[in-house]
Parts: structure tokens; C-alpha cells; sequence
């Protein structure tokens, strides 16, 4: 039974409950998607204003560059609509500009060409240092933007579509020559809003926001087959102040992963990510549901995920980082999870590998501290928990609380494991390693529970 059908049971067996579970259900939705006000612009243009055509063949890359350049040269005030209708718009990759919104009428797609050649290239990112794939320049975003504010990305939900297929094909033969592109990616803009569209097949990772901040998604489909390589859904990267919510996600990599750039460089450019709120998701992957990591060198804080629903997944909850990747990782609150048939529960782990070069420092110890992790449940999960700390930098402060985790049937369920860790765990279940359950480790964590 769906949990809110079991406590609409509870509600019409008794009558007590009754009472307060209609008392509940009225109550308002908590939410974070205020801190980027809505905006309606009075200016509308469409784009068969400037000769778009949605017939899926012809190439709109000129139409969409010139109704934004429009945008930008008009200069309203309270901004301007771009208006997309029901078609298929083929087009190469474009900009974005401030104060407007895209909106994608019900039907509407817009497709990103497939040839190549037509995808610029763009500069590594200070906080990677290189492309994350292949060294030097990476390719453009499908849509993309620098130093933008008040922008809207929405409508009736209508789909931005990647045709990544290529892009993977070329990733499985070892032919990409630069770092494959991602969906959307923001960089240095703040005031924005993703909502009510869906993404498909997205070349690389779909929402990289890379320093941004005022960042709301919600209410976005974000689908790509489960063996697409590096098909990561949203990814806030040394950005701060977001709030994804209400959204469903299946991709070939992790669901959500709060970032912040790449051992020596993530490093100098110290951009931390902060301040991320990810609620009421649901979503499936070979990889991890709720991540942090693995590159997070300029350190990550204040992240609370809550209400999320996982199946089908490789790993519920993942933090990772490295040697050498330096950074803080403080203050994660994951609570009210819910998974089905995971190979793993809860992963934290501090030696996942991968470095942009030789050149990063060794001694650049992760710090990874002050995690609660509650109300867990899950079902057909292998192994419970997978804790692999530092010898020189060991995890402290990781605190589980009411977590069950019930085994996969007939298979060769493995038990808690851990190492350079420590903390407490309170009603878990499979019975957790020794390193969380001594009492006075407990202690440290009572405050949390
Ligand atoms: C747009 O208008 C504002 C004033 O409303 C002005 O400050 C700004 O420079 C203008 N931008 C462009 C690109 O013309
Ligand atoms: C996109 O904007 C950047 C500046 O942020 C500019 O360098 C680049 O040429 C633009 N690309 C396209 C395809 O318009
Ligand atoms: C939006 O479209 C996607 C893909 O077609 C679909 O899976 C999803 O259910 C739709 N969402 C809503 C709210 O209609
Ligand atoms: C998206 O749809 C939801 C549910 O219908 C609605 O509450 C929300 O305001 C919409 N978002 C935008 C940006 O219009
Ligand atoms: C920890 O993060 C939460 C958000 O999840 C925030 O409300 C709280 O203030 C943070 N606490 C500290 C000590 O930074
Ligand atoms: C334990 O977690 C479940 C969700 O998995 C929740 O329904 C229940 O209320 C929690 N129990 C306590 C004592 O917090």
C-alpha cells in the first residue's frame, strides 16, 4: 500500500485520527519556491515571429538567436515572453538573455541538432580546470547562459529534447573529442525558474546551475534511458540558495548531486555550494538518488532532502568525495525516504577516485561532518550501509536515525560495513557496525534526533 493511501486508512478507521488527518491534509504545502518570485511579462513574442517553424526538420538555431537577441535589444520593462507552440523546433545550441521567459506551449519540443560541427565550444570552468570529461574546452549547453538574472524556463509542459544518443554513441567508442554538452547549464546568474517542462535525453548532465543562486525547479519530468552515460538530472554546482521540488527524475546517472568543482582547482576558486533544499522527489537510477559529490572542493553546506521516493535504484543516498579534493562537506539532512530495490541504502564514501590531472595536492583531505540521515525506509535494498571514511581524515558527526532497510530475498544480502567513521545510528535496522552504536558515540548525535 502507497503511504498516503495507508494514512488515508488509518484517517477512516479511526475516528480520532479522522480528525487530525483531515486537519493535516488541509494544512498548507511546505515549500522553498518562494524565494524566486513568479513573474507574468505584459511583452510577448512568439517564435514563427521570426520565421521559427515546428515541422522537426527545418533548422531554427537563427530564429531562436535572433527573437533573443530581440530580448536583449528591447529591453522591456518586467522582461518578454518567448512564446513556443505546439511543433517539433530543430536547432542548434543557443543563449539565453536577462528578464524573459521561454515558454513552451503543451506539445511544444524543441530538439537539439545532431550535428556536431554546430556546437560551439566553450571554456573549462575556472572551479574544474578542464572539461570533466576530456581536457581543454567542452561543448556549448543545449541552451546556455552567463550573467543573466530574472529568468523563467516553463509552460504547459512541453520538452526540451537532447537527442543524445550521439553524444553517448561517441562516448561508448571513445571518439568525443571535448566534454560532451550539457541540457541547460547557468553560469554566474541568480533569479531563476525551471518549471512545468519536461527533459529528455539529455547529452550529458540536464540543470547544471554553476555559480548561480535563487535557483527554483520544480514540477519538471527529467527522463533518460538507465544505461545513458553521465545522464545526471540536476546538478547545483558552487551554487547556493536552490530549491528543487516536485519533480520526477529516471536517468543513466544520479538523480540529484550537489557540487562544487574539482580538487586543485574547485580548490582556488573556493565557490562553496550552500543552502540547497531538494523535496518531494521521485526518481530511478543505476547510480544515486540524492547525491553529494563526488567533486566538491570548494565545499558543500546546509543541504536538507526530504520526501523523497526511490525504485529501481543503485545507491539511495550517496555522499563521495576524495584524496586531494579538499572542501566541506557539513550540515546534510536527508529524512522521510522511501526506496525500493536498491543495491545499496546509504553510501558515504571518501575515495571514489578521479582526478582532473596529477597535479592535485595529496595531502587535500575532504572534511565530511555533521550528516543525519532519519526516517528511512526501504525494501529489496542489498546492503544497508556502505561507510568508508578517511585514516587521516575520518567522517565524525554521522547520524542515522529510524532507518530500515530490509533485505533483497534469495539474493546475498550484505551487512553494514564501515570504516574511519564516526557517530550514531538509533533504531536502524539491519543492526548497524559497532563504530555507530557505542553509547557515548551516540550521545554526539542525540541533539539530532
Ligand atoms: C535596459 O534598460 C535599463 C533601464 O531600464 C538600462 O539600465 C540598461 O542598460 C538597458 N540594457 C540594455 C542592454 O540596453
Ligand atoms: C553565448 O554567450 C557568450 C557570452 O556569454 C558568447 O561568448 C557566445 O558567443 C554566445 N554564443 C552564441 C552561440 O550565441
Ligand atoms: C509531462 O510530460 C512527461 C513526458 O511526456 C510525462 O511523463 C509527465 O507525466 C507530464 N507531466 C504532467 C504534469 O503532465
Ligand atoms: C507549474 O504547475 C504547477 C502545478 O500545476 C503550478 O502550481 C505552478 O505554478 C506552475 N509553475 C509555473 C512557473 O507556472
Ligand atoms: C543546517 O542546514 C539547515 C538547512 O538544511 C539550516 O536550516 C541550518 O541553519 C543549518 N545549520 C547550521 C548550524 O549551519
Ligand atoms: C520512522 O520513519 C517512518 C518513515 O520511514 C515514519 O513514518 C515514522 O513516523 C518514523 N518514526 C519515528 C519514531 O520518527
Amino acid at each position: 500500500m502507497h503511504r498516503r493511501d495507508f494514512s488515508r486508512f488509518l484517517c477512516f478507521g479511526v475516528v480520532v485520527l479522522l480528525i487530525n488527518c483531515s486537519a493535516s491534509e488541509n494544512a498548507e504545502v511546505v515549500t522553498c519556491s518562494g524565494i524566486v518570485p513568479m513573474r507574468h511579462r505584459e511583452d510577448k513574442i512568439s517564435i514563427t515571429d521570426f520565421g521559427g517553424v515546428g515541422d522537426g526538420v527545418t533548422l531554427n538555431t537563427k530564429a531562436f538567436r535572433e527573437a533573443i537577441y530581440r530580448i536583449e535589444h528591447l529591453n522591456r520593462t518586467g522582461g518578454t515572453l518567448l512564446y513556443i507552440p505546439s511543433g517539433e523546433y530543430l536547432t542548434g545550441p543557443f543563449n539565453l538573455t536577462s528578464h524573459m521567459t521561454l515558454y513552451f506551449a503543451r506539445g511544444a519540443v524543441i530538439k537539439a541538432t545532431v550535428d556536431v560541427e554546430q556546437w560551439p565550444l566553450v571554456a573549462p570552468l575556472p572551479s574544474y580546470g578542464r572539461g570533466r570529461e576530456r581536457p581543454g574546452g567542452r561543448y556549448m549547453s543545449f541552451i546556455h547562459g552567463d550573467g543573466l538574472h530574472d529568468i523563467i524556463i516553463t509552460g504547459e509542459n512541453g520538452t526540451i529534447d537532447g537527442q543524445g544518443d550521439i553524444w553517448w554513441n561517441m562516448w561508448r567508442q571513445r571518439t568525443l573529442e571535448f566534454t560532451r554538452p550539457n541540457l541547460i547549464e547557468l553560469m554566474n546568474s541568480r533569479s531563476i525558474i525551471i518549471s512545468n517542462i519536461t527533459f529528455k535525453n539529455s547529452p550529458f548532465w540536464n540543470i547544471h546551475p554553476v555559480y548561480c543562486s535563487d535557483l527554483v525547479v520544480n514540477y519538471v519530468t527529467i527522463l533518460a534511458p538507465a544505461d545513458s552515460p553521465n545522464t545526471d538530472g540536476i546538478d547545483p554546482d558552487s551554487s547556493s540558495h536552490v530549491c528543487i521540488e516536485d519533480s520526477y527524475i529516471s536517468t543513466g546517472d544520479d538523480l540529484v548531486a550537489v557540487k562544487s568543482g574539482w580538487d586543485e582547482y574547485g580548490i582556488a576558486y573556493g565557490h562553496p555550494s550552500r543552502d540547497i533544499t531538494i523535496r518531494r522527489l521521485t526518481g530511478s537510477s543505476p547510480f544515486a538518488g540524492i547525491a553529494v559529490g563526488s567533486e566538491t572542493s570548494g565545499g558543500v553546506e546546509n543541504v536538507l532532502a526530504e520526501h523523497i521516493n526511490l525504485f529501481n535504484m543503485g545507491v539511495g543516498i550517496h555522499l563521495k568525495t576524495n584524496i586531494g579534493r579538499g572542501g566541506v562537506i557539513r550540515n546534510i539532512t536527508v529524512s522521510d525516504v522511501y526506496m525500493v530495490n536498491a543495491r545499496k541504502g546509504i553510501k558515504i564514501s571518501g575515495d571514489v577516485g578521479d582526478h582532473p590531472d596529477e597535479n592535485y595536492n595529496p595531502n587535500a583531505l575532504p572534511v565530511l561532518k555533521d550528516v543525519i540521515i532519519k526516517d528511512v525506509w526501504g525494501e529489496k535494498v542489498q546492503q544497508p550501509g556502505l561507510i568508508k571514511g578517511l585514516k587521516n581524515a575520518p567522517f565524525t558527526g554521522i547520524c542515522f536515525f529510524n532507518i530500515s532497510l530490509g533485505g533483497a530475498t534469495g539474493r546475498r544480502n550484505l551487512p553494514w560495513q564501515c570504516s574511519d567513521v564516526s557517530g550514531g545510528a538509533v533504531q536502524v535496522s539491519p543492526l548497524p557496525c559497532s563504530e555507530l552504536t557505542s553509547s557515548q558515540q551516540i550521545g554526539a548525535c542525540s541533539s539530532s534526533f
